[in-house]
């Protein structure tokens, strides 16, 4: 059938219509808020590169997770932003179940308990040298990591998080943490791995977020992906599903579409992608400067994502765009 008689625009005539066709929605549960905890009590501190996101201390944190609990939003991506003076080579501070992401996930867990609990494991947080792994003459060694990331990863099953994000990149580290959580009797625990994670400039503010940007010695290159890489991707996904892990991630998101797609339908699993800080960052500041809404462009934004294949989304924006999605 041709035109005339085949008309696309007849079924774009009416709202109603647009919506009997619509083919994606973005829910309000599929959204993951990531959080930036620090030290203190009714702490904030607003981060120069992420407009409308700040560093919290745990309890205004908890007010978050209450907040994002009532809106519908079924998780959140816990992050520290640990002292200068707790870093070191080794990133030990790590390992201690009462870190301070370890005490924000045992009181989230105790006051809000409805709301999933996800942490990374990594060391760059804790390191002096802000690599996520152990920096031995200038190279981040893998096995000798993946032993501290599963004592990680554990610490934090201890203090309460229900789902384990591995974002490090180092081999074989999802097997060895699900092996490591089963023996301590951490059967439920979750593995969202961030399997095709990219050595991307887009993780920017991130790292300012978490002061680590100006530790950092070097790049992330020897262990996150190139970024013009895509069957590798598959092939990470693979291992990691392998290992056991639950979930994959893909992450920066919107310039990794093509990415989402292929693992979605290669391997019809939970794939999430991460909306990174960069990538929210530029909606912002694009934003401030008059080029576009920044709530509109956060949606369609979602939407994509959703169209492109994931199931869940992590972003900065998900507060606003629950209460958007509420809204109607
Ligand atoms: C650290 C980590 C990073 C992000 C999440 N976990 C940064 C990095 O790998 O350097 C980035 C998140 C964002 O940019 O929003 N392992």
């Amino acid at each position: 059938m041709v035109y005339p008689a085949t008309r696309l625009r007849r079924t774009r005539q009416s709202e109603w219509s647009r919506r009997l066709v619509a083919e994606n929605r973005i829910a309000i549960s599929d959204l993951i808020l990531p959080i930036i905890i620090i030290e203190g009590e009714n702490r904030r501190e607003s981060i120069a590169t992420m407009p409308g996101v700040e560093r919290v201390s745990i309890d205004l944190a908890g007010e978050i997770a209450a907040n994002a609990a009532e809106l519908g939003i079924p998780a959140l991506a816990l992050f520290p932003a640990i002292a200068p003076e707790l870093k070191s080579t080794d990133g030990a501070e790590a390992l201690k179940v009462d870190n301070l992401l370890g005490r924000a996930l045992t009181r989230i867990k105790r006051d809000v308990p409805g709301i999933g609990l996800i942490a990374d494991v990594a060391l760059d947080p804790y390191t002096t040298h802000g690599h996520d792994g152990l920096l031995v003459d200038g190279r981040i060694l893998n096995d000798e990591t993946v032993e501290i990331l599963c004592r990680q990863a554990l610490a934090e099953a201890e203090a309460g998080v229900d789902i384990v994000a591995p974002s490090d990149m180092m081999d074989g580290r999802v097997g060895a943490i699900r092996q490591t959580l089963d023996d301590a009797g951490y059967r439920d625990v979750q593995i969202l791995s961030y399997a095709a994670k990219y050595a991307s400039t887009f993780y920017g503010p991130f790292r300012d977020a978490l002061s680590t940007r100006g530790l950092l010695k070097g790049d992330k290159r020897t262990y996150q992906m190139d970024v013009g890489n895509g069957d590798e991707a598959l092939r990470e996904i693979e291992l990691d599903l392998a290992e056991g892990a639950d979930m994959v991630m893909v992450k920066p998101g919107l310039p990794y579409l093509d990415i989402i797609h292929r693992i979605k339908t290669g391997f019809g699993v939970p794939t999430f992608a991460y909306h990174v800080s960069g990538e929210y960052a530029m909606l912002r500041f694009a934003a401030q400067a008059g080029a576009l809404d920044y709530e509109t462009a956060l949606l369609e934004t979602l939407l994509c994502f959703r169209r492109a294949g994931a199931d869940a989304v992590l972003t900065y924006g998900a507060i606003e765009a629950a209460k958007r999605i509420k809204a109607g």
